[in-house]
């Protein structure tokens, strides 16, 4: 039986990406090196420690613990320019939609996000007040694949995993969901997301109906 949903943030319920990447690519360019869009798919879902990591990595580029933690800084200033313009209009398609027909079925809702700027950008979308739990990267310290951020929402909603359905755009956040024992719905491309109970491009694809029947 179906009591819970839980969305992942960034790629499911807002369009965020294209915010991070310019932000992780000016950051790459200051250093003197490129980062294309294709490279930034291996950052969905990954905090944002382990973003930098792996930026650094790619520009080949050694930094002491002091120098990543500015960068990693100047990277979320920069982020948070950004982010400062969004508006609903970001909402990807059918997601507030989605959410609310949860309520209406009386299926509770969260929010299970790495993202620390959570609270942030969903005052930005009006959806501050849409959701009966939030955990987000301030609340959790092991990132996606691991469950922890997804047991927890389902904890603060007082119900059990197996009752629960994820959403998640990326491979990590996947694995996350299975990790939990929680059925997910990918959001993206079945030949990427192979490990999800289903996959579709949006919200706006999917019924809660459907849902049920996972
Ligand atoms: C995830 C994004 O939701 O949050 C990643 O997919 C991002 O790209 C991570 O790095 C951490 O976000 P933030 O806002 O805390 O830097
Ligand atoms: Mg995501």
């Amino acid at each position: 039986e179906l009591k819970a949903c839980i969305f992942d943030l960034d790629g499911v319920i807002v369009d965020t990406a294209v915010h991070h990447y310019k932000a992780w690519k000016r950051l790459a360019n200051s250093l003197g090196f490129d980062f294309t869009e294709e490279q930034n798919e291996q950052l969905k879902g990954v905090s944002r420690v382990r973003s930098l990591e792996i930026i650094l990595a790619i520009g080949n580029h050694a930094a002491t613990a002091g120098e990543q933690e500015k960068m990693a800084a100047q990277k979320n200033d920069w982020y948070l320019e950004l982010i400062g313009q969004m508006t609903p209009e970001d909402i990807l398609p059918g997601a507030k939609e989605f959410v609310e027909a949860c309520k209406v079925e009386g299926i509770k809702t969260a929010i299970g996000s790495a993202s620390k700027n959570t609270l942030t950008i969903l005052s930005k979308i009006g959806l501050d007040k849409h959701f009966d739990a939030i955990v987000d990267g301030n609340k959790v310290t092991k990132a996606k694949p691991d469950p922890e951020v997804f047991l927890n929402a389902a904890k603060e909603l007082n119900v059990e995993a197996s009752a629960c359905v994820v959403f998640e755009d990326a491979i990590a956040g996947v694995e996350a969901a299975n990790n939990a024992g929680m059925r997910c719905v990918g959001i993206g491309q079945p030949a990427v997301l192979t490990q999800a109970n289903a996959v579709v491009p949006s919200l706006a694809s999917i019924t809660l109906n459907e849902v049920k029947y996972l």
